[in-house]
C-alpha cells in the first residue's frame, strides 16, 4: 500500500509514561534521522533521556527546514508519511483542535504498563472520543518492569478495554513494547515470544487515512464581500470540496444559487479554473446575489445543515462553569450566533457528578443541545470537522467548544425549491399603472416589539391616518394570523421564525399590490427581521423597521391580556421576555417610545415619519 496522503496521528500519554522516549526511539529505528544526529546521540546509562533529547534535537531542525508547529513531528517509512502530532495538554489539545490543527486520522495511545491507567488517562479518553477517533493503538510500555510478563499485561490490557467502552471508543490494538530498548516499535522482541500481534510500525502501516478534505462536500466559508463598481467579489475560504468555474453554488443561508464566473487568487497572472479546500479565493458569481460574511456556499446536491437547536458535544476550559441557559456566543468559522445550552443530555464529568445536570464545570466533556437565535449553517463533525466544530464565547472570552453530533434535519434545497421548472409569471400590470392608480408606491412597515409595547394600537392607529389620507392598506397582526395562515405554527424558535417568514411573503405580495402594508408582530429576532428586510429590498421594495419600545416592567404592568402573568406562573411556555428572548433591533428606521408618549402622539409621531418615506422619491430604493 503506498498512500499518498500522509497519516495523522495524536500521540497521547502520561508524562512519565514515556512518550518523547517512544517517539525518538521509533525516529531511530525507522531510520529517520541524519547521521550527526544519530552521531550525537550518546550511548551511555540509561538511554531514556538521550532519546527524548534526540526527539527534540530532531524536531529544532524540522522547524528549521519547513514551517511546522514544532508539536507536528514528520517522518516516512517504506510505506509512506506520518505526521505525529503531540497532544501537550489537555488545555492546548482543546485549543488546537477548535482551530482544527488536531485533525488526526488515528491516535496512539502511551501506558505505563506498571502503572497502568491514571486520572490524566480517563482524560486522555474523553479528548480521543471527542475527536471522534476511530483507529487507536494503545502501547504499553516499560514491560521491562514487569519482566515482560504476558499475564500482567493481559490483566492491564482488560482494564483498558473496559475503559474504552465505557468512553464509546472502538476496541483498540495493544501492544506491548520496551520503548527505550526498541522492543516490538520496528523489531520484535525476542523475549516477549508470547506475543504474537503487529509491532507499531505494522500496526501503524495497517492504519488508513481518512479521505482528504478536497474530497468532501464543497464548503465556502464567506469572510467577505467587496464591491466594485457592479462586481461583487466574494471573499472566503474553501474548507472542503473543489470550487469551479461554470459549477452551480447555494449560500446559505437564504440558499440562493448562481454559477461562478471567476475565480480570482491573489498574486496569480492567470487565474485558475478550480480550487480546492484550504485555499483562500477571491470569487464573482453569475448573478448579483446577496451574500455576506459568515454564509456558506455549496453545491445544489449536498447542501449543509441549518437549524436553530444542535446537539453537540462540549468541552468546557474556562474555571468559570456554563450554567444552563447562559447566554454565550457560538463561533463556527466566520459565523457568530448567540445561544444557550437548554439540556444537558449525557455528563461525563470528571468531577462533580451531582451538579453535573445543570452545571458544566472545566474540563468536562457533556452531550447538550443548545439553542441559537437564528439559524446556524453547519454539518456533523464526523462528516465535515471543519463546519462541524465550534468555538465558544462567554463573558470572560474562549470558554470551550464543540463538535456537532448530527447533522439533525438534513436541507435538501429541493425541499424548498421543489421544481426545477418554476417561472415566474409576470402581471400585466406593472408597478408604475398600480402606483398611478394609489397615488403611492406600495411599502412594508414592520412594527416590531415586546406583547404589550402598544405595536398594534400604533398599527390600528396608523392604518387609520393613512386610509383617510386616501392611501390604500392592509393590517397584518401577528395574532390574528396566528388564527389562519400560521394556524399550525407554536412559539418555539422555529417556529417564530417561520411565522416571520411567511408573514414577510404576504406583505411583499400586498405591497407589490400596491398597498401599505402595515405588520404588527413580536418578531423577536434580528435574523428573521433581516431576511424580510433583504427580500423586500432585494425586490425593490420600500421596507421599514419600526421599533416599538417599552420596557418589560411596563409592559407586564399593562398586561392587557394577562398572559405575563400566566408565563410568569409558568402556564404559558417559551414567552417572549420572559422565557424567551427579544433581540433588540440595532438599526431601525423608527424607534417609538411607547412609554413616555401616549398612544395617539406615538401615532402621530410615526404617521409624519411614514409621510416623509412616501414623499422622499429615493426612499423606495434603500
Ligand atoms: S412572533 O414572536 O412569532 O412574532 P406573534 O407576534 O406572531 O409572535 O404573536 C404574538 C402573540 O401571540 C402575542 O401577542 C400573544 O397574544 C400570543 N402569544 C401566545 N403565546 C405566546 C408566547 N409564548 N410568546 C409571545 N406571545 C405569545
Amino acid at each position: 500500500m503506498n498512500s499518498s496522503s500522509p497519516l495523522r496521528i495524536i500521540t497521547v500519554g502520561h508524562v512519565d509514561h514515556g512518550k518523547s522516549t517512544f517517539l525518538g526511539r521509533l525516529l531511530y529505528d525507522t531510520d529517520s534521522l541524519s547521521d550527526q544526529q544519530k552521531q550525537a546521540l550518546q550511548f551511555v546509562g540509561d538511554h531514556q533521556t538521550e532519546w527524548a533529547f534526540l526527539l527534540d534535537a530532531f524536531l529544532e531542525e524540522q522547524a528549521q527546514n519547513i514551517t511546522i508547529d514544532t508539536t507536528q513531528l514528520v517522518f516516512r517509512t517504506l510505506q509512506r508519511s506520518y505526521v505525529m502530532i503531540d497532544a501537550p495538554g489537555h488545555q492546548e489539545f482543546l485549543k488546537n483542535m477548535i482551530t482544527g490543527a488536531t485533525r488526526a486520522d488515528a491516535a496512539l495511545l502511551i501506558i505505563d504498563v506498571a502503572e497502568g491507567i491514571k486520572q490524566q488517562t480517563r482524560r486522555h479518553l474523553q479528548l480521543l472520543s471527542l475527536v471522534g477517533i476511530k483507529q487507536v493503538i494503545v502501547l504499553l510500555n516499560k514491560m521491562d518492569l514487569i519482566d515482560r510478563d504476558e499475564s500482567p499485561f493481559k490483566s492491564r490490557a482488560e482494564e483498558i478495554k473496559k475503559l474504552f467502552s465505557q468512553y464509546e471508543l472502538v476496541r483498540p490494538q495493544m501492544i506491548p513494547i520496551v520503548a527505550r530498548s526498541g522492543e516490538n516499535l520496528v523489531a520484535r522482541s525476542s523475549q516477549m515470544s508470547w506475543y504474537q500481534g503487529p509491532t507499531v510500525l505494522e500496526g501503524l502501516e495497517r492504519m488508513t487515512a481518512a479521505p482528504s478534505l478536497e474530497n468532501k462536500p464543497l464548503r465556502f466559508m464567506t469572510q467577505d464581500v467587496y464591491r466594485f463598481d457592479e462586481r461583487r467579489l466574494i471573499v472566503g475560504r474553501v474548507e472542503s470540496g473543489t470550487l469551479r468555474v461554470g459549477e452551480e453554488i447555494v449560500f446559505f443561508p437564504g440558499r440562493k444559487a448562481s454559477r461562478i464566473q471567476s475565480i480570482e487568487e491573489w498574486g496569480r497572472a492567470e487565474q485558475p479554473e478550480s480550487a480546492t479546500a484550504g485555499k483562500s479565493v477571491a470569487i464573482t458569481l453569475e448573478d448579483p446575489l446577496f451574500v455576506e460574511r459568515g454564509h456558506i456556499g455549496s453545491a445544489k446536491n449536498e447542501p449543509p445543515s441549518e437549524g436553530r437547536e444542535i446537539s453537540a458535544r462540549l468541552f468546557w476550559l474556562d474555571p468559570e462553569p456554563l450554567s444552563l441557559h447562559q447566554p454565550v456566543t457560538l463561533q463556527l468559522g466566520t459565523q457568530s450566533v448567540m445561544g444557550r445550552v437548554i439540556t444537558i443530555t449525557k455528563s461525563n464529568s470528571l468531577t462533580n457528578l451531582d451538579e453535573s445536570r445543570s452545571m458544566i464545570s472545566q474540563h468536562d466533556v457533556t452531550d447538550v443541545v443548545i439553542q441559537l437565535t437564528r439559524p446556524m449553517i453547519y454539518d456533523c463533525y464526523e462528516e465535515i470537522a471543519v463546519t462541524g466544530r465550534f468555538a465558544i464565547v462567554a463573558q470572560r472570552g474562549l470558554g470551550g467548544g464543540g463538535v456537532i453530533l448530527n447533522g439533525g434535519k438534513r436541507n435538501s434545497v429541493s425541499a424548498f425549491i421543489k421544481s426545477d421548472h418554476l417561472t415566474w409569471s409576470i402581471s400585466a400590470i406593472d408597478r408604475e399603472m398600480r402606483k398611478k392608480q394609489f397615488g403611492h408606491p406600495g411599502a412594508v412597515l414592520w412594527l416590531t416589539g415586546l406583547s404589550g409595547s402598544g405595536k398594534s394600537t400604533v398599527a390600528r392607529g396608523l392604518e387609520v391616518l393613512l386610509h383617510h389620507r386616501g392611501m390604500a392598506t392592509m393590517m397584518l397582526d401577528g395574532d390574528n394570523l396566528r388564527h389562519g395562515l400560521c394556524a399550525d405554527l407554536g412559539f418555539s424558535l422555529e417556529d417564530r421564525s417561520e411565522n416571520i417568514r411567511r408573514t414577510g411573503e404576504v406583505a411583499k405580495l400586498f405591497a407589490e399590490a400596491g398597498l401599505m402594508v402595515i405588520c404588527a408582530l413580536i418578531s423577536p429576532f434580528n435574523a428573521d427581521r433581516e431576511r424580510v428586510k433583504e427580500s423586500c429590498l432585494r425586490d425593490g421594495i420600500m421596507f421599514k423597521e419600526i421599533f416599538v419600545d417599552a420596557p418589560l416592567e411596563i409592559c407586564e404592568a399593562r398586561d392587557p391580556r394577562g398572559l405575563y402573568q400566566k408565563a410568569r406562573r409558568g402556564e404559558i411556555d417559551h414567552f417572549t421576555g420572559i422565557t424567551s428572548p427579544y433581540e433588540v433591533p440595532t438599526a431601525a428606521d423608527a424607534h417609538l417610545l411607547t412609554e413616555a408618549s401616549s398612544c395617539e402622539e406615538t401615532t402621530k409621531q410615526l404617521y409624519e415619519m411614514v409621510l416623509s418615506w412616501v414623499d422622499s422619491g429615493a426612499s423606495f430604493q434603500t
